[in-house]
Formats: structure tokens, sequence, C-alpha cells
């Protein structure tokens, strides 16, 4: 079949019908409780200023053991920086297919605009279209996307990782203390300039959203992932002792997910498209990832292996996952 270049050029035209391609039944259901459980909410200015026995800490702690997803309020962004690239973000997707079309995703590629990177021509296509960049190191960016964004695009998204930069070398230090590891500097060291990229998601309204998945069950190939909703239309649902359930996260926060501990997946609706902002932080490509060296002894031997983080990118992009994390497939088999 014919290769998809913007699935938002496709709807332009009213569809009755989703095309075969975006067909993708039997999706498990979401789970129905009488009152839904919700994503819990951390506070980051009373993580910054209680001491390392505080009720904050071990909200944290539980949230990222139990949940592996928070919402987390007083984080500290600029809100400016935050409205403006929101704007510019819709903006970017108004733009015309010729312009959209300098940022194309090429074959092979795994970085640009358009549908998810697509192993074969008959392989089904999530309800998506997404632009996807790598933003650190410097170097490693490619000069047609970010360096050649619109103007004002790039430099409120310039700002915006900046202070997400930041905001997670916050987060991932309360990670460390939250877990008391006897030097924060070991997670601290790693993630300092690591790697980072950007996914931005636009799903258009669909006419038989019950046929399609946006965002099909995955985990993130990411330490943690900062989220953004650009507007607050919901979708976004993640995995909790093996049931699904709904996330709406509050307009004023950031959710924070896991990276690769947490499936969740995204649904799509029929009235609104809806726009996401993924930022995902990991180690320097050269760091070893594995259990902390200052958590494992003899009596307490690892789960995981350790690899670089070289190895782990290359990996997760290459390995069969059959509904496993791919966290999963780093456990050590003791037998
Ligand atoms: C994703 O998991 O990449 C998308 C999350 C979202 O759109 O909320
Ligand atoms: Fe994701």
């Amino acid at each position: 079949s014919v290769p998809v270049l913007s699935l938002q050029e496709l709807v332009k035209e009213p569809l009755s019908q989703v095309p075969d391609r975006y067909v993708c039944l039997n999706q498990d259901p979401l789970a129905l409780f009488d009152e839904m459980p919700a994503v819990p909410v951390i506070d980051l200015k009373k993580l910054a200023t209680e001491d390392i026995t505080s009720s904050e800490l071990e909200k944290l702690h539980s949230s990222c053991k139990e949940w592996g997803l928070f919402q987390l309020m007083n984080h500290g962004v600029s809100s400016s920086v935050i409205e403006k690239l929101k704007a510019e973000i819709e903006e970017f997707f108004k733009l015309p297919l010729e312009e959209k079309e300098k940022y194309q995703r090429k074959e092979g590629e795994a970085e640009g605009y358009g549908p998810i990177r697509y192993l074969s021509d008959d392989q089904k296509l999530d309800w998506v279209d997404r632009l996807y960049f790598m933003s650190n190191p410097l170097h490693i960016r490619k000069p047609h996307l970010m360096p050649n964004f619109p103007p004002s695009l790039r430099d409120t998204m310039e700002l915006y990782l900046a202070e997400l930069q930041k905001l997670s070398m916050k987060i991932l230090g309360s990670m460390a203390e939250a877990l008391k590891l006897k030097d924060k500097k070991e997670i601290e060291e790693i993630f300092d300039d690591g790697l980072q990229s950007v996914r931005i998601n636009y799903y258009p309204p669909c006419p038989q959203p019950e046929k399609v998945i946006g965002c099909g069950a995955h985990s993130d190939a990411s330490g943690i992932t900062i989220l953004t909703q650009v507007n607050q239309v919901e979708g976004l649902q993640f995995k909790k002792d093996g049931t699904w359930l709904p996330v709406n996260p509050h307009p004023d926060s950031f959710l924070v997910i896991l990276g690769d501990a947490l499936e969740h997946r995204v649904t799509v609706n029929s009235h609104t498209g809806r726009i996401s902002i993924a930022v995902f932080f990991n180690p320097k490509l050269e760091a070893n990832i594995g259990p902390a060296t200052t958590l494992v002894n003899p009596q307490i031997p690892p789960l995981f292996k350790t690899v670089t983080m070289k190895q782990y990118i290359k990996e997760f992009f290459s390995r069969k996952l059959d509904g496993k994390t791919f966290l999963e497939t780093m456990k050590i088999d003791y037998e």
C-alpha cells in the first residue's frame, strides 16, 4: 500500500470509515470500578523544603514503586514558557503540509514528522502523527529538525527543554533519596547532560474511535518521561496490577512516567483532536545502567542485568517484546 505521509492530511476530507490499515480491534478494555483510582499527586515544593524523612518523599517512593507514574504539582517551570510552547505546537500542526514536509521522517529513520516508524507495508498504524527528534547531546541533533523549526517554536522549545532538564534532575535526585541511595551522585552523574529526546503527538478526531488505537500499549525507552497535554482531552491510559486505568492529569501538573517500567497506551475520540508533548530523559550513551551498586550485595543480588545505555537503546528498538516491557526482558534468571 501507499506510504502514509500524514494522518492529518488523510482526515481532511471527512471519512465515514477508517482505512483498514488503522483498524486495530481486540484491545484490552478499561477497568471498571465504581470509583476510578486517581494517579498520585506529588508536590515538588514540599519535596524540596522538607527533610528526607518527609511524608512527601514517602509518597514519591510508593508512587514509583506501586504506580510507575505520578502527577507533579508546583514543579516550578515557568507557566508562560509552557503556554507559549503549547500555542506554538498548535500552530505547527496547522502549517500546510508543504511546510511540515520539511521535517518528514525519512525511510529507515526514527526522527521526523509523520506516522510512527513502521517495519512493513502492511503493518497496522497508530491513529497519530508525531514529530520526534533527539535534543541532547547537542551534536546529535539533526540539522533539518530542531535547528530548522519555525524560529519561535525552536526558541520556545529550547527554553522549555532547559527548564525540563533541570526539573528532571530534581525529580531523579528525589527518587534517589526516596530509595535511600547512599550516594545520590550515582544517579545524577549518569543523567547529567544525558540522552534526551522529544515526541510531540497529534491524535486527530476519528470517525470510529473504538476501531483504532492512538498509541498501542508500550513502555518508553527512557529513565523518566515528562509529559504535558496541550489540551485537556482524555485518552492516556496505563496498566496497574494487570488492569488498564485512565489518567486525566491536572492542567497545572506534569505527568511523570517511570519510562520503561510503565506500560501505557492512548485511545482517541470522535470529536476533539488531542496533542501531547513527551520529553524522554536517559543516561549518557556511555553510562552503565542497572541496579544501583550501593543497593546490591551478596545477600541482595541484582534482579536486572547491567548494560551500557548504548546497548540498551540498540536492543530496545530491535527486540520482540510479546507483551512485556523491555525492562522485564532484562531480568536475571538465577535458575
Ligand atoms: C506516548 O506514550 O508517547 C503518548 C502519551 C500521550 O499522548 O499522552
Ligand atoms: Fe509513551
